[in-house]
């Protein structure tokens, strides 16, 4: 456990987009605060701290980890460096807060995993959805019985790309966009669902626009069998413009609910000529009709995520998202490239040929892309 009482010194690892998140989540964070940042762009990180009044700065983030005054570490940065930081953080003994996805490979899981237990620090696993409050509510409603027994439940996430050049490299992100996005509704049907055992996994993986990005996919189908009779559906697109567009859907034996996260809050705004005011994530243009989000960092649920983080490891309690949950996420991802590979169902429970390699190998070896 951690100073149930006392304040938490929060240390932040990247100064860019989800950074950025995470420092205005914080804000609504009672008992924690922001003491350190670090990120290699020296100019990136001073201007970070300055924005959201960061005391302490450091360009290498193993001199945030020797820090004293930092007892967590929330991590924002290129997934194939989250498994060394992680790592480095907890034999420093510092708790951790990882975004999504936990890392790039199986074997990089497990030795996150591991060295947050050898050490005693909590292994938080920052999946944004399930604190998202609509969809929160969502999953209130059909545990209360709304719509019966849940047979299908579908989650999407579109837009035209990510925003920086890392996420296009198969070696830094580990896939495509069904690995950057589709952690995401993969895990959402799993909670929505009561975490059920696997049955099997499809998936169907293309290259619709983006060749020349990188040579990860862009657009994909995922199909989770699940025990139970239930079956998810994770729809990822960065093909589609319009800004970012997230909605889930849960169908049961005696009702439907359907959640479009930021349009259903968004103001509805025509302009003739454009405007300069931020939109909303990924809305390149602002010309014409935009839905226009004023509420995007609550809505995504990063107060919500980090108040849970926070209250977890102050009073030594296990969270709803651990490294366990993330390591679950990537197996299923190493099934969907590999039944995307095979053309075919991948049954569970399913061990990938090699944990060392990234998710994506076998539909870039089947597409002749390596
Ligand atoms: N939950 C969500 O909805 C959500 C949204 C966006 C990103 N993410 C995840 O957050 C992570 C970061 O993505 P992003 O969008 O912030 O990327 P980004 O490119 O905007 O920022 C990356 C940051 O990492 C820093 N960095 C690079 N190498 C580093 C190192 N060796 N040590 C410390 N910092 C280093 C960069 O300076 C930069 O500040 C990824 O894992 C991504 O999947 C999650």
């Amino acid at each position: 456990m951690a100073k149930a009482n006392e304040m938490l010194g929060i240390g932040i690892i990247g100064s860019q987009f989800s950074s950025e998140l995470h420092a205005e989540a914080f804000k609504w964070v009672k008992g924690a605060r922001i003491v350190a940042a670090a990120s290699p762009n020296q100019k990136h990180v001073q201007d970070y701290a300055q924005k959201y009044d960061i005391p302490k700065t450091f360009t290498d983030y193993r001199d945030l980890l020797a820090d004293k005054e930092v007892d967590v570490v929330c991590i924002g940065i290129p997934n194939h460096l989250h498994c060394q930081v992680v790592v480095d953080a907890a034999q420093a003994k510092k708790h951790v807060i990882i975004e999504k996805p936990l890392c790039t490979t199986l074997e990089q899981a497990d030795q996150m995993i591991a060295a947050c237990k050898e050490h005693g620090v909590q292994l938080c696993y920052a999946e944004t959805l399930l604190f998202t409050p609509k969809y929160v509510k969502m999953k209130e409603l059909i545990d209360s019985g709304a719509v019966g027994k849940v047979y299908y439940v579908k989650q999407a996430e579109r837009h035209f790309g990510p925003h920086s050049d890392w996420f296009w490299d198969v070696e830094k992100a580990g896939g495509g966009f069904m690995m950057d996005a589709g952690c995401h509704g993969i895990e959402f049907c799993r909670w929505i669902l009561d975490w059920p055992k696997i049955k099997s996994v499809y998936a169907q993986c293309d290259t619709i626009h983006h060749h020349d990005k990188g040579l990860g996919e862009d657009n994909s189908l995922l199909i989770i069998e699940f025990e139970e009779d239930a079956l998810g559906l994770v729809e990822n697109s960065s093909v589609r413009r319009g800004g970012m567009d997230d909605r889930a859907e849960a169908f049961g034996i005696d009702g439907t609910i359907e959640a479009n996260l930021l349009m259903g809050n968004a103001l509805n705004v025509y302009s003739e000529k454009g405007y300069s005011a931020y939109a909303g994530e990924k809305i390149s243009d602002t010309k014409g009709w935009t839905w226009a989000y004023w509420d995007e960092v609550m809505q995504y649920g990063f107060h919500e995520e980090m108040k849970h983080f926070v209250h977890c490891i102050k009073e030594g309690k296990k969270p709803i998202q651990t490294g366990e949950n993330g390591r679950a996420v990537l197996e299923i991802l190493y099934a969907a490239y590999e039944s995307a590979a095979q053309g075919k169902k991948i049954a569970f429970p399913y061990q990938p040929p090699h944990k060392d390699v990234i998710p994506i190998t076998p539909w870039l070896k089947a597409k002749g892309k390596i």
